[in-house]
């Protein structure tokens, strides 16, 4: 029996330098895909995946997360009295039980990996998820979600499991790469990974996406690693040298994934998901069709 994954991990101190101005006051991960912040949509995809505590690594500024996460009295109150039943009841559906929303601050944007190091002692000893908030994820035929088959693939494997996707060769220099090893199609051996590799030099042109199942494992790596690319610790040098110990699965996912940390990828989830929509889809679908395009 596999340590069931109960705990995610949601880094949410970076400074989304990316979508300035708009993030200058607002975190990026309360920009809106349709009506639902971006994180609502990550926590949704983590739920459905069996997830029972978040653990957000905050920064300053973001204190509008915690309060997303809380009960907005007044306005309950206000929605009670004006008998909208409807939309207090959908805002019941999106709260995290009480207990499960955890919060811890990284004090300065040191990396990814420094980030996740923060969460260290509210993961414990114990296999995590870890959900970059800034990619939001759409299920594909299969009907599930990015995390859930990660989650499914580490519990025929065990050890630790990536989500990958493919990406042409000439954007490989760009993200972290990972090797293939013995392959099934839908999951495969991991036998190497590079963090931004010069161009020609990727082993695949397979890029470790946001959704991650790491062993407790990683938070003793990343207490050590030296700051890597950017001045800053990285996830994937942690990985590097966890996988030298452990087995390292990727996932190619059935799904599309959007990063809406780059306005392109923002746009594009925005109109995705609208169309996906019933009140939505067939009205922007027209709208559409009137513009230029
Ligand atoms: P990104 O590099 O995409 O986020 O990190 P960023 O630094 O906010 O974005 P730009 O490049 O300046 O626009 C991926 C995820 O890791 C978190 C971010 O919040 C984001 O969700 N992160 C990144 C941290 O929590 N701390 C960090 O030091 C760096």
């Amino acid at each position: 029996m596999r340590k069931p994954i109960r705990k995610a991990v949601l880094p949410v101190a970076g400074l989304g330098t990316r979508f300035l101005p708009a993030t200058k006051a607002v975190p990026k991960e309360m920009l809106t895909v349709v009506d639902r912040p971006i994180l609502q949509h990550v926590v949704d995809e983590a739920r459905a995946a069996g997830i029972e505590k978040f653990i957000f690594v905050t920064g300053r500024n973001k204190g509008v997360i915690e309060d997303h996460f809380d009960i907005a009295y007044e306005l309950d109150d206000t929605l009670r009295r004006r008998g909208k039943l409807q939309q207090i009841e959908a805002l019941k559906a999106d709260m995290l039980p009480e207990g499960a929303a955890m919060f811890t601050r990284q004090q300065a944007p040191l990396g990814l990996g420094h980030a996740v190091w923060c969460a260290r002692d509210l993961v414990g000893r114990e296999p995590f998820a870890l959900l970059l908030p800034d990619m939001v994820t759409s299920a594909g035929p299969r009907g599930d979600q990015c995390l859930a088959q990660c989650v499914e693939v580490y519990e025929r494997f065990g050890g630790n499991v990536v989500a990958v996707e493919e990406v042409s060769p000439e954007e490989t220099q760009y993200y972290g790469i990972v090797g293939i090893g013995e392959d099934e199609g839908h999951a495969f051996e991991i036998n190497g990974m590079v963090e931004k590799p010069p161009k020609g030099t990727a082993p695949s042109n397979l890029i470790i996406s946001g959704r991650y199942i790491l062993q407790p494992e990683i938070f003793d790596f990343l207490e050590n690693v030296e700051k890597g690319f950017g001045g800053e610790i990285q996830l994937t040098d942690g990985m590097i040298e966890l996988a030298k110990r452990q087995f390292f699965h990727g996932v190619r996912f059935d799904g599309r994934s959007y990063d809406c940390g780059s306005k392109l990828g923002f746009l594009n989830a925005n109109i995705a998901f609208a169309l996906m929509r019933e009140d939505l889809g067939p009205q922007l679908r027209a709208e559409l069709k009137k513009l230029d395009l």
